[in-house]
C-alpha cells in the first residue's frame, strides 16, 4: 500500500501558540518522523510526504524557506541513519537542481546510501510539482524519440517504479490537492482532516486507513 500525506496547517498550528511559523515547520518535521514509523510498523510500503512544493520555493519568503532547509539538513544528517537500520530507503521526488547545493547534496546521499532491498520506502516531495514532474516526462519522451503508452510514461515520472498512490491524506482543512502527485492521483481515494499536521497523530492516521478500508475502489467497473 501507498499513503501520501500533504502535511499541511503547521504555520497555522504555530500561530495558534502565539509561535513564530518555523515552530510549526518544526513540529510538523517530528511528526513526520514519528508518523513514518507508525506507517512502517503497519506494514505500508511506501509514504510519499508532501514537504515543499514548486509554488511554496517559489512564493514563500526567503526566512521561511532557509528555516525549512535548515529542517531538511537536520533530518538527513541526523536521523536518516536510524530509519536505515530500520530497514528502510529514502526517496526524493521533485526538481533537486533549484535547491541550495549542499542540501541537494544531503538528498542526494540520503538516496544512494539506502539499503538495497528494503522492506519501507519514504518518499520526500521537495521541491516537487506534479506538473512540472509531467513536464519533464514529456521532454524525456520526445528526447528518447518513441511513442510512449501509460505505462512507460509513468515510469518516466520522479516516481519512477513506485506505485501509484492507494490513498492521499491531507490535514489542514483545506479540500484541493495543491499539484501533488498530479498524474498518480487519478485512482486515488482521498481523504481530507482539519487536523493540523503537527496535531495529526498516530491514531489520526488510522482513523484514516480504516476510513479508506470502508471504500469501494471500482477504477471503472460496475
Ligand atoms: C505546510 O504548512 C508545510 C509547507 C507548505 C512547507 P503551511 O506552512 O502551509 O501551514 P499553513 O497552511 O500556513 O497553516
Ligand atoms: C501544500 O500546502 C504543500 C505542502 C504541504 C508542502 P500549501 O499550504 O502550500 O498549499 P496551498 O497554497 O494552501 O494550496
Ligand atoms: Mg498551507
Amino acid at each position: 500500500m501507498h499513503v501520501g500525506i500533504i502535511m499541511d496547517g503547521n504555520g497555522r498550528w504555530a500561530k495558534k501558540r502565539l509561535l513564530p511559523r518555523s515552530a510549526g515547520h518544526k513540529a510538523g518535521m517530528n511528526r513526520m518522523i514519528s508518523l513514518a514509523e507508525h506507517a512502517q510498523r503497519l506494514g505500508i510500503k511506501y509514504l510519499t510526504v508532501y514537504a515543499l512544493s514548486t509554488e511554496n520555493l517559489a512564493r514563500r519568503p526567503r526566512e521561511e524557506l532557509d528555516g525549512l532547509f535548515g529542517l531538511f539538513r537536520k533530518y538527513f544528517n541526523d536521523n536518516i541513519k536510524k530509519l536505515y537500520k530500520s530497514n528502510a530507503r529514502v526517496k526524493v521526488i521533485g526538481d533537486k537542481t533549484a535547491l541550495p547545493d549542499d542540501v541537494a547534496e544531503l538528498l542526494r546521499g540520503g538516496e544512494e546510501n539506502s539499503p538495497e532491498g528494503a522492506e519501507f520506502t519514504l518518499v520526500f516531495a521537495i521541491n516537487y510539482g506534479g506538473r512540472a514532474e509531467i513536464i519533464n516526462a514529456v521532454n524525456r519522451a520526445v528526447e528518447s524519440g518513441k511513442k510512449v503508452d501509460e505505462r512507460e510514461f509513468a515510469e518516466l515520472l520522479y516516481t519512477g517504479s513506485v506505485p501509484e498512490p492507494d490513498l492521499i491524506i491531507r490535514t489542514g482543512g483545506e479540500l484541493r490537492l495543491s499539484n501533488f502527485l498530479t498524474y498518480q492521483s487519478a485512482y486515488s481515494e482521498l481523504y481530507f482532516t482539519d487536523v493540523l499536521f503537527p496535531d495529526f497523530s498516530d491514531g489520526e492516521f488510522d482513523k484514516a486507513l480504516s476510513d479508506y478500508a470502508g471504500r469501494e475502489r471500482r477504477f471503472g467497473k460496475v
